[in-house]
């Protein structure tokens, strides 16, 4: 029995639970019994209002990190999407019914008190989105390959208009920051051809790929992390990354987490809004803040971001005044 509790904790992170306690066999004493317990998943916590800090000083900073959820240990875990070195993005995958789209509604609550624009594409039809519309610098809610491609080209543009005024000598933090969303990355440009979704698809692996420095930054969710729901360097690009429930689905969560790092697999599907998170570290258990519809209501009219035709205009004059 001895040698069975010294392996305990090897066989805690063999089969990726919370602990192993191992104790006498009533019944035999040349045996002994071994309980697996489960992951210990945080507890479910309401979104802090409290920590927007609507004290009548809106709009807040942009770069100060979003509430996501809480931990085991109930403490708070937040998400900074954008810092002094500009935006980033977040890769969100979990089996459907998940909390895919609540964790995208919890960041937009976050979101919604600061300066920054938001962009949503939500090829699923935009239920979530017409809740934000008012506060939304503009939406595509259905998987129309036209419109879609037409937002991503806008939004690239303006991102190859901010490379070229860091090329004079700008720098990110001038960028108003930018924030784009897509609800369901498989059904993007769902409706079209499949020219039109590998355009869809470049498109987004560009805004990825330049976002960081241009100051915009990524929230993406997929129910399938496989290389044909999601581009392989999209995925490889996103710098923060939550693992949903991906009951046993071991290489669903490696791709999101890293190899090796089978967590998500343990979680059921039953375990709504838990899910592990990481920037490249050791994954982290949260359970993601819930939001509901009355909060949505309350903070869709707290804050403001600027319309594309603004932003492209703003850098345009920053580039006019390095080049002259
Ligand atoms: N963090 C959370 N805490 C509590 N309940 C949640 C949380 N996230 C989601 N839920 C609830 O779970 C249900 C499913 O969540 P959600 O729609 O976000 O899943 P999804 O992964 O987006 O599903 P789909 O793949 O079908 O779009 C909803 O009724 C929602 O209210
Ligand atoms: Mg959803």
């Amino acid at each position: 029995m001895a040698d069975v509790e010294r392996a305990s904790p090897s066989l805690a992170s063999v089969f990726g639970c919370a602990r192993v306690e191992v104790e006498h066999d009533a019944s035999r004493s040349d045996r002994c019994v071994v309980v697996f317990h489960r992951l210990r998943l945080p507890a479910f916590a309401p979104f802090p209002v409290e920590a927007l800090a609507l004290d009548g000083l809106l709009p807040q900073s942009s770069t100060m990190p979003l509430p996501l959820g809480v931990d085991a240990n109930g403490d708070a875990v937040a998400l900074p999407l954008f810092t002094s070195v500009g935006g980033t993005t977040l890769l969100v995958g979990g089996i459907p019914g998940t909390g895919k789209t609540g964790a995208v509604r919890t960041l937009l609550c976050g979101l919604a008190p600061t300066t920054a624009s938001v962009f949503v594409v939500d090829p699923t039809g935009g239920a979530e989105a017409s809740r934000w519309s008012s506060r939304l610098s503009a939406v595509v809610a259905d998987a129309d390959p036209g419109r879609t491609c037409d937002l991503l080209g806008e939004l690239l543009a303006l991102v190859v208009r901010r490379g070229e005024v860091l090329g004079a000598g700008g720098v990110t933090t001038m960028f108003p920051p930018v924030v784009l969303v897509c609800d369901e990355l498989a059904e993007l440009a769902a409706a079209g051809t499949s020219k039109q979704q590998d355009d869809a698809r470049s498109l987004l692996r560009r805004l990825v790929a330049l976002g960081r420095k241009t100051n915009l930054s990524c929230i993406l969710a997929t129910q399938r992390t496989t290389s044909t729901s999601i581009d392989v360097t999209t995925r490889s690009l996103a710098g923060w990354r939550l693992a949903l429930p991906h009951p046993d689905d071991a290489s669903g969560s490696e791709a999101l987490l890293g190899p090796g790092r089978r967590q998500a697999a343990d979680l059921s599907r039953d375990d709504v809004g838990a899910g592990f998170l990481t920037n490249g570290g050791p994954p982290r258990l949260i359970r993601v803040f819930e939001s509901t519809d009355q909060l949505v209501e309350a903070l869709r009219t707290t804050g403001s971001g600027l319309g594309l035709c603004e932003l492209m205009h703003l850098d345009s004059v920053a580039l006019r005044e390095l080049t002259s």
